[in-house]
């Protein structure tokens, strides 16, 4: 048996030169909009003033996951794992309207979230609900299934990996038709495809990968990705 992993605890970065730049080169080019460059920065900030790990995603996946999101118009999006409220920025910034809905198991790290989205502008239409996400999103369920809640167009899952498989299942159950659901952190350095791996955090992946294709519901992909922190890439689904 592995050891329990402190959800926290980064994994170390794989670092490549090539993958750094093309970031850098990117970013200084296509982000210079929406959410204000100055107001990424001052959520980064916060985060590691407060002492949150570094393990937030990439601006360019942050704004791949806003364009994602505006590509559907989507309006009402759900986050499992908010940290520090850099991807929620990213995800309330896709449209004028956009409401995410985050959750976030650490009070601490949701009280850095949402002062740095009442700064950023989108504390209205950003709330953070605190609790594991497997207390969370049954309510949540339960909520969209009395009619309390409008399902979501569109799901982020970037919380504790053992979970990605549960948190999925729920997610689908509370999306409309035609929603997209997107997992982090599943390639993991390529040991997404070892199974002998022991690593729970992968044995995360892995499941998430095999049920998602035993599952009617949902058409999936994964798409591996390196970039300024590492290689690993997203399982990209959409809701039939
Ligand atoms: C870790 C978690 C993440 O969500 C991520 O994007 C990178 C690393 C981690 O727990 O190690
Ligand atoms: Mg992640």
């Amino acid at each position: 048996m592995a050891p329990p992993q402190d959800p926290y605890t980064p994994q170390t970065f794989e670092h490549d030169a090539r993958w750094t730049a093309v970031d850098k080169y990117v970013t200084s080019h296509l982000h210079n909009t929406i959410p204000s460059p100055a107001s990424l920065t001052a959520t980064l900030t916060n985060s590691s003033t407060n002492g949150l790990p570094d393990i937030a995603v990439s601006a360019s996946q942050g704004k791949h996951l806003m364009l994602t999101a505006r590509l559907i118009s989507a309006q009402r999006v759900l986050e499992v794992g908010t940290l520090g409220g850099y991807s929620t920025l990213w995800l309330a910034s896709a449209t004028p309207t956009t409401r995410v809905t985050s959750i976030e198991i650490s009070p601490a790290h949701a009280a850095v979230a949402e002062e740095s989205l009442q700064k950023a502008g989108v504390g209205e239409r950003t709330e953070v609900l605190v609790g594991a996400g497997l207390d969370v999103l049954p309510k949540l369920a339960a909520e969209v299934q009395a009619g309390k809640r409008e399902k979501f167009d569109l799901v982020f899952i970037d919380a504790d990996k053992e979970n990605n498989w549960a948190y999925a299942d729920i997610a689908a159950g509370m999306s409309r038709s035609g929603a997209c659901l997107i997992v982090d952190n599943v390639v993991r350095k390529g040991e997404l495809a070892n199974d002998k791996t022991e690593d729970e955090r992968v044995l995360g992946g892995r499941r998430v990968v095999e049920n998602v294709g035993k599952d009617p519901r949902l058409d999936a992909t994964v798409l591996q990705t390196v970039g300024e922190k590492n290689y690993d890439g997203f399982l990209f689904a959409v809701v039939k």
